[in-house]
């Protein structure tokens, strides 16, 4: 029997070997596997690809609403008492038909690919400047702190409406909710900590809704405070929610594959090679690191029926936990999964979910990976890792924390 406990230590989740390891030992020996840990409810762990696939197709019978991340109880506790949710948050993750179809059309079309499209040339010109950057350091950096970071932060604050300025307090405010496991990262171990990071986010978006009422701009904000559904503005917590979402999902998981891609490329050179004799693999080769470096790792679902997987019987009402780089690795379902190809058929990953809730930012994520790399593959004669990197202990997104690079660009 596999330690399945071990899918809540952060430290063993956060590196890449070994959660590698242990969701394979699941995958391969105990795809559904019963997990009671002291701090956490009880859930089903699901680790095989056809399963994940399935569940996340099946919206009415695998629902949302009311456990959709790993939460530690005590936490889950406090945010029914201070919001009346056990996440705290009212956002398109946390609903169900036919609330969350409603909601998610507020923005539907606006991350549809022909509008994402529209935006090549500002994200064009983003990419550049951190490119431009990276050169200017002057041979080596922290690829993460200095520069993966901080693109796709820009990206989505520029599209959302937050000012330059602000995007510090916001980086910081993302890690701080996503990275809570992490000593170095966390505002700190108590409850109140954890809440009192949601209240700056609440605060903040409350001040820019009020803002973009008075003064509409050309902006996801403007979208959001002035969105009717049915008819009706939305609640405060769908709306605030909605501004939280975009905000944090849209910048820690496209950073963490930026540098998780870059990373596979150096580790894997002929990949590289082939990438810059071939400018038109750029997409699918973005879309092969979102596979390869699967940020989010994990999202949940509730059963509304007695269900029956390879045996084990789950009861209406149970929790599963779908483990989404276990399904990318998964030989049944993708062909040689623990290679690294950026020509592969990546139709099949599960990175960015599947079903009803599939994310509703992946044509912007993909675009802003493939941009990066377009930018900065051919302008770069070699780059090596300076030591190994540090990742994020962190058991929902998840990848490298500092990544040091040594590198030289070509002569201009
Ligand atoms: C490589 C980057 C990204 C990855 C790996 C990723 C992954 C995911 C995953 C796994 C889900 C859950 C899907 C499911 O339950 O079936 C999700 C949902 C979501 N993502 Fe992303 N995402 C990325 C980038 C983005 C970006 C750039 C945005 C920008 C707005 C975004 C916004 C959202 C939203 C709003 C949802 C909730 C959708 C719903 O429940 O209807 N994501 N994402």
């Amino acid at each position: 029997m596999s330690n399945n406990l071990d899918l809540l230590d952060p430290a063993i989740m956060g590196d890449e070997t070994s959660m590698y390891a242990l969701l394979e030992d699941l995958r391969e020996n105990d795809p559904v596997s019963y997990v009671e840990h002291p701090d956490y409810q009880p859930f089903w762990s699901i680790t095989r690809h056809e399963d994940i696939k399935f569940i996340s197709q099946n919206n009415e019978r695998f629902l949302n609403n009311p456990r959709t991340v790993l939460i530690q109880k005590e936490f889950e506790q406090a945010m029914l008492e201070q919001f009346g949710t056990r996440n705290g948050l009212e956002t398109l993750i946390h609903m169900d038909a036919p609330k969350h179809r409603k909601l998610r059309g507020v923005t539907r079309d606006w991350f549809k690919p022909g509008p994402i499209g529209r935006l090549s040339g500002d994200i064009q010109s983003i990419a550049k400047e951190y490119v431009d950057k990276m050169e200017s350091l002057g041979g080596e950096c922290d690829f993460v702190k200095e520069i993966s970071l901080l693109y796709p932060l820009r990206v989505i604050m520029s599209i959302i409406g937050v000012a330059p300025e602000e995007e510090a307090m916001m980086l910081k405010l993302t890690q701080e909710l996503f990275g809570g496991a992490d000593p170095s990262q966390s505002r700190g171990e108590e409850v109140e900590d954890g809440l009192a990071v949601l209240m700056d986010f609440f605060n903040y978006f409350t001040a820019l809704v009020e803002q973009r009422k008075k003064n509409p701009q050309d902006d996801l904000a403007t979208l959001l405070a002035t969105a009717l559904v049915d008819g009706e503005p939305l609640e405060q917590l769908e709306q605030i929610s909605y501004f939280i979402i975009t905000a944090t999902a849209g910048h820690d998981t496209t950073a963490a594959t930026i540098a998780g891609g870059l990373r596979a490329l150096i580790q894997h050179p002929e990949q590289m090679d082939k990438l810059r004799a071939n400018p038109e693999l750029y997409h699918n080769a973005a879309r092969e690191m979102i596979r390869w470096t699967s940020p989010v790792r994990h999202m949940m679902r509730t059963t509304t029926q007695d269900e029956e997987f390879h045996g084990q019987t789950i009861k209406a009402g149970e929790n599963l936990c779908l483990w989404y780089p276990a399904a990318n690795r998964d030989a049944r379902a993708i062909e040689n999964p623990d290679v690294f190809d950026i020509e592969r058929d990546t139709r099949n990953q599960l990175a960015l979910g599947f079903g009803g809730h599939m994310c509703l930012g992946q044509h912007l994520a993909v675009l802003e990976v493939e941009l990066f790399f377009r930018e900065l593959i051919p302008r770069l004669r070699h780059v090596e890792f300076v030591g190994e990197p540090e990742w994020v202990q962190a058991i929902f997104v998840g990848g490298p924390k500092s990544m040091q690079v040594r590198y030289e660009f070509l002569a201009k």
